[in-house]
């Protein structure tokens, strides 16, 4: 069984309804360990790179909306990085069927989305697809340093008048 790494979003409407711990409960049934997590206030910009797929069907623009958090009180979201044997297929199967009507009553989904009267799934979490989105979402939602394991390779550059927030002396 392969050793895999996978992106999840716990999405606005998940932190809204304040579900945050009862759905990493559920994945701890995995057993996988988090090597990354942090609230991310998603801005369009990571939004339209994160779905990009998506880009031109019906459904984009309000996936960008809710995503961004334009449809809840809570801009914010969870992103988590989890590592382990099958980690995709392990988090996929609690997260359960895109569609939260058909999701499986015991999947995250199933037990917590639902489907706007615009047709849009509120559906509480993302989690990666496939080996190659896992490691374009990791790059794309986290910095290396981020993680607490060097999952891909990394190379050291020196940014000249490059401008960080530091905390005050
Ligand atoms: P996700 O990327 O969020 O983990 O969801 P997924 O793989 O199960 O589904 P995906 O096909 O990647 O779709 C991304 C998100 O777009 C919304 N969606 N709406 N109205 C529709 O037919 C439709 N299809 C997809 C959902 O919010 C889905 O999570
Ligand atoms: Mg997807």
């Amino acid at each position: 069984m392969p050793n895999t790494k996978t992106l999840v979003i716990i999405k606005p409407d998940g932190i809204s309804k304040l579900l945050i711990g009862n759905i990493i409960s559920r994945f701890t049934e995995t057993r996988l360990e988090i090597i990354g997590c942090k609230m991310v206030r998603v801005s369009k910009e990571l939004a339209e790179k994160h779905y990009a797929e998506h880009k031109g069907k019906p459904f984009y623009n309000d996936l960008i909306d809710f995503i961004t958090g334009k449809l809840h009180q809570h801009r914010e979201v969870m992103a988590l990085v989890y590592s382990g044997l099958n980690a995709i297929e392990k988090i996929r199967a609690i997260c359960g069927a895109t569609n939260p009507e058909k999701a499986e009553p015991d999947t995250i989904r199933g037990q917590f989305g639902r489907i706007l009267e615009s047709g849009l799934m509120e559906n509480v979490v993302h989690a990666s697809d496939s080996v190659e989105s896992a490691e374009k979402e990791i790059k794309l939602w986290f910095e290396p340093d981020e993680l607490i394991q060097e999952i891909y390779p990394t190379e050291e550059k020196v940014f000249k008048n490059h401008k960080k927030i530091v905390w005050k002396e």
